[in-house]
């Protein structure tokens, strides 16, 4: 099966109302254009999970399994994902519910949906895992831009992470490239200029199958230098 295959494969699930309820945010442009209203809460532990803890996010978090995986081994930490995918989005939402999970929220949007809620310094980490590469606009990549990677330096607290893994060659070393351009921002956390291979505790859905095809993961993690506003 080709990415695209690959990508468009996600049945739809059901899932409890109640689990969609609990876990999922819809953005909707509309909302974010009128004047009574904003859609979207703060990107903050406090604006979405009422309580002071560390926020970390996975942009493209896809149906959620690295995520959900993520949160019940971290329960003191609080995550949210963003995907554009209503049908991915129902998935992660029946596994956060199966999991009981308080720790995490799910966005429906584009990533840069979340860009007017940024707040400096929240995150505390940043997981952008096998983005689809043919998600671009006249030639930009959609989350993969430097752009992206400015907004997030700002919204990552002094030595939060970047955590960047693809499959595919290209993207891969675009995103790099942006990340090592962006150097008052990232610093490397690794001597290597990037890693090969990627063996987190639970792989997510589109890791286990495309390693079916021997792919081979490259990825590098980067984390956010003191800003010259706060030193
Ligand atoms: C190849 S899948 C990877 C999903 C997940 N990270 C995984 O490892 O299974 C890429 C994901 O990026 C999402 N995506 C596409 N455009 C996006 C955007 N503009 N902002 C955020 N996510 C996006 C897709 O809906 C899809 O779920």
């Amino acid at each position: 099966m080709g990415r695209r295959g690959l990508s468009r494969a996600i049945k739809r699930v059901d899932v409890p109302p109640e689990a969609l309820a609990r876990y999922v945010i819809s953005w909707r442009f509309e909302d974010e254009l009128s004047l009574c209203g904003r859609a979207l809460p703060d990107i903050t532990a406090r604006a979405l999970f009422g309580v002071e803890a560390p926020l970390e996010l996975e942009v493209g978090c896809g149906t959620g399994e690295f995520l959900c995986a993520l949160a019940q081994s971290h329960p003191e930490r609080c995550f949210l994902g963003v995907d554009p995918s209503t049908q991915s989005l129902r998935f992660a939402a029946g596994l956060a519910f199966e999991a009981n999970l308080d720790n995490l929220r799910l966005v429906r949007a584009p990533v840069s949906g979340l860009y007017p809620h940024l707040v400096p310094e929240a995150l505390s980490a940043t997981y952008v895992h096998f983005p689809d590469p043919y998600v671009r606009s006249r030639r930009v990549h959609k989350v993969v831009n430097a752009d992206f990677f400015s907004r997030l330096a700002r919204a990552t607290r002094t030595d939060g992470t970047l955590s960047l893994v693809s499959d595919h060659e290209a993207l891969f070393f675009e995103a790099l490239a942006l990340v090592e351009a962006a150097q008052a921002d990232w610093e490397r956390t690794h001597n290597e200029r990037f890693l090969r291979g990627f063996t987190p505790p639970v792989k997510s859905r589109y890791q286990l199958k495309w390693e079916r095809y021997r792919v081979e993961a490259l990825r590098f993690e980067a984390r956010r230098r003191q800003s010259a506003s706060s030193r």
